[in-house]
């Protein structure tokens, strides 16, 4: 597998046939991933999937499957997609065994500098549905805030200057050592 970076707990590697059976199992579980990824319910094929997959693989844009650095195992996808005018969307799904254990906040605060410091970009945006709690408190977490909103779903944002604003803010303050004592 082509690792592209990582971060502490994960490396983020180039979509590959040799997960095609991680993708289906994730993309096919209606209960704890695909409800909150889109509306109609439909499972996808295997000749589905992985025709996806060989255009991902073709036009290599910036999506990455994620692998846990301590034992291997597949964690989920990870996206910026439509870049225009230096912004792009984020789009993230992570398989049920991996959910809950933090990977959701690592992996969105990679990609948003990997976007900001690599990419050139300016501004990540995302959409998410009213009904995803749990996603909606990883946004903001990260430093996304709501740009604007509809019945069924909330769109939020991160600009560069807001996520160089907010590091300022929380970076501890500079320690200063104590004078050392006249000899
Ligand atoms: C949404 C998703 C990316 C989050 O990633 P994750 O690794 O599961 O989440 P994390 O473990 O990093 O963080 C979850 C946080 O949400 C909080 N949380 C969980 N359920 C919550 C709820 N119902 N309401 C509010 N917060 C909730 C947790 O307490 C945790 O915060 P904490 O660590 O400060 O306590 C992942 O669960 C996923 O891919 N889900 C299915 C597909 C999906 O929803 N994609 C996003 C579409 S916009």
């Amino acid at each position: 597998m082509e690792k592209v970076f990582e971060s502490e707990r994960i490396n983020f590697v180039r979509v590959t046939e040799e997960l095609l059976y991680d993708y289906m199992q994730m993309v096919n579980d209606l209960e704890c991933v695909a409800r909150f990824i889109r509306r109609n319910a439909e499972r996808y094929t295997i000749a589905e999937e992985r025709e996806f997959i060989q255009s991902v693989i073709e036009d290599n844009p910036p999506f990455f499957s994620m692998i846990e650095r301590n034992s291997g195992e597949f964690i989920g996808n990870i996206e910026l997609r439509d870049i225009k005018d230096n912004a792009a969307e984020l789009g993230i799904a992570i398989t049920a065994k991996k959910q809950n254990c933090g990977y959701g906040k690592e992996s969105v605060s990679r990609i948003i500098t990997y976007g900001f410091d690599t990419l050139g970009l300016n501004k990540v945006m995302l959409r998410v549905y009213r009904d995803n709690p749990r996603a909606i408190s990883v946004y903001e977490k990260c430093g996304f805030t709501v740009c604007s909103s509809s019945d069924d779903d909330i769109m939020m944002e991160i600009t560069k200057r807001s996520l160089i604003q907010r590091t300022e803010n929380t970076a501890p303050a500079v320690l200063v050592p104590p004078r050392q004592a006249a000899l």
